[in-house]
């Protein structure tokens, strides 16, 4: 006997729409819970973004100006602000990517037009007038209401310059905090993660690795010395876009040599569809393009196995983090638009491709503890675009909503037993799927589904107390859906009316190319 399902009523109005395939039987499939294991906690700092001086992420993007007539407060775009508040941002990079290891922080601070104008040399050689600075961006923080990911300069600046900032942000005293100052800063910032340089294999200087090590070693004693209780993170490998040819000797090198001086291994990992001069159009894409991303986007799993291993030969104890601060996909820029401004459209095939690299992230809690979406606005896979004083919402802004509940969440250790999404003579499981439970008991469990012919009918083991169960759902008609400033909400985070309850466990029809969040509650213990 199992209780009555006491309430799963929501709003009917809301019930997404089932694509046709996904009405006629859906595949049986299996959400395994590993009985008797408790899973590490899943740090939110998992659901973090990027934000680059590059194209309009930061100018005509973030910052507006003071004199825009684009509401904003202080020069910052209000209704980016108040969006991105609403999914939860809990850790922002800055200023870079590659921009950071051609940044020179003292350029951005002081009076505004006293600032020098230089070229942004990676990114199209726009004139970078230094209008949004240290802090600028420290403002963003605390308007957004979360922490700062400072990317230092180790490729073209100074071990000087970068301690020099990490007491300008946080010191209390010495000459750069009365610089702080007198620029009308009086507190410092709690600022905690430093990435010491980005991919110094490339852009940030070509290093052997050996030589990166050292380097590290050498910047980050004293970043230490000047920040205290910094966060440092280490330039990782290249991942090899598209997830050929990760280079484990890299992280075998840093682990080895200079491990026992970092707090985070930084990880990149773009999804591109084809290669690197054909990438291919962010909307018009066929069902081979979609299987193709799709694919790629789950090798991430495996980029995070390899560098793991790896990095348990000398951190057992796994007290270094894989901090993934670049991920997402990496789309042929929009026609029209500067190749190097990097704008992409965002379709639900980036929902997924979210979906699933969150669901990655997620099952290697214990190793992955900080991540980064590569970028916030305007800028690759972004959670937001704009057009003027007009924005919109992406598909990947509405995944990211649906994984708002395992922040701080313990892990549930899980196992997916899944259809295969077969197209042509090529497979791949349809289903990921990660699951968590909350300090008030609640499980929750986010679902991907690839296959975009058949939805997917899911059994996910819930207690036998469970009061209320609830879904929502992020999918289209066509796995080209995507949002336009017309038509803003085309793809959008809906209510799914479709979960039964069976014995001990809940019935959850996956619709055809879908990302679902499931929360079953226990009494007395809504949320
Ligand atoms: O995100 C765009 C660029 O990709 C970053 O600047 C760099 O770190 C990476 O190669």
């Amino acid at each position: 006997m199992h209780r009555p399902l006491l309430a799963l009523v929501v709003a009917v109005a809301l019930a997404s729409p089932q694509p046709a395939s996904a009405q006629s039987s859906p595949v049986p499939a299996r959400l395994v819970l590993l009985p008797d294991t408790t899973g590490p906690v899943i740090s939110r700092h998992i659901y973090g973004h990027f934000a680059e001086h590059l194209g309009r992420d930061i100018y005509d993007g973030f910052w507006v100006g003071e004199g825009s007539s684009i509401p904003n407060v202080r020069g910052i775009r209000t209704d980016i602000v108040e969006a991105l508040k609403a999914v939860g941002v809990p850790n922002l990079r800055w200023p870079g990517g590659c921009f950071a290891d051609d940044y020179h922080w003292k350029n951005g601070i002081g009076p505004r037009a006293e600032r020098p104008a230089v070229p942004n040399r990676f990114w199209g050689d726009v004139l970078e007038d230094n209008s949004f600075g240290t802090h600028e961006f420290m403002d963003l923080v605390d308007q957004l209401g979360t922490e700062a990911y400072i990317a230092g300069n180790l490729g073209s600046g100074t071990v000087r310059e970068m301690a020099e900032w990490a007491e300008y942000l946080t010191g209390t005293q010495g000459p750069m905090a009365e610089l702080r100052r007198k620029n009308g800063r009086e507190e410092p910032w709690p600022v905690r993660f430093f990435g010491v340089g980005n991919e110094n294999w490339g852009c940030g200087g070509n290093m052997r690795a050996a030589y990166y090590a050292d380097e590290f070693k050498r910047y980050t004693t004293y970043l230490y010395e000047a920040g205290r209780g910094m966060y440092a993170v280490a330039s990782g490998p290249s991942s090899g876009y598209g997830g050929h040819g990760t280079d484990l000797e890299w992280t075998e090198t840093l682990m080895r040599e200079a491990g026992w001086l970092m707090r985070g291994y930084s990880l990149h990992y773009y999804t591109v569809t084809h290669n690197w001069t054909n990438k291919g159009s962010a909307t018009e894409f066929d069902e081979s393009d979609w299987f193709l991303t799709l694919k790629k986007s789950t090798w991430i799993d495996s980029v995070i196995v390899a560098h793991s291993r790896v990095m348990d030969r000398f951190d057992p104890q796994k007290r270094v983090a894989i901090v993934f601060d670049e991920w997402g996909t990496w789309h042929d820029a929009e026609p029209d638009t500067p190749g190097y401004a990097l704008y992409q459209q965002n379709s639900l095939r980036d929902a997924l491709v979210a979906g699933i690299s969150l669901n990655a992230f997620n099952n290697h809690a214990d190793r992955v503890r900080v991540a980064n979406l590569a970028q916030t606005i305007n800028v690759l896979q972004a959670m937001i675009l704009t057009e003027g004083d007009r924005m919109l919402k992406t598909p990947t802004y509405h995944a990211f909503h649906l994984f708002r509940r395992h922040w701080d969440a313990t892990l549930v250790p899980s196992r997916i037993e899944s259809p295969e999404y077969v197209f042509g003579d090529q497979s791949m499981p349809a289903l990921t799927a990660s699951a968590s439970r909350d300090s008030l008991g609640a499980l929750h469990v986010t679902v991907t589904n690839a296959d975009p012919h058949r939805s997917v009918a899911l059994q996910i083991p819930v207690d036998r107390d469970t009061v209320m169960m609830q879904a929502f759902v992020v999918t289209a008609d066509r796995m080209q859906e995507h949002n336009t400033f017309d038509e803003p909400d085309r793809v959008t985070r809906r209510s799914l009316m479709a979960i039964r309850r069976e014995a001990d466990h809940a019935v959850l029809t996956v619709p055809a190319k879908s990302v679902v969040s499931f929360t079953a509650i226990l009494p007395g213990r809504s949320r």
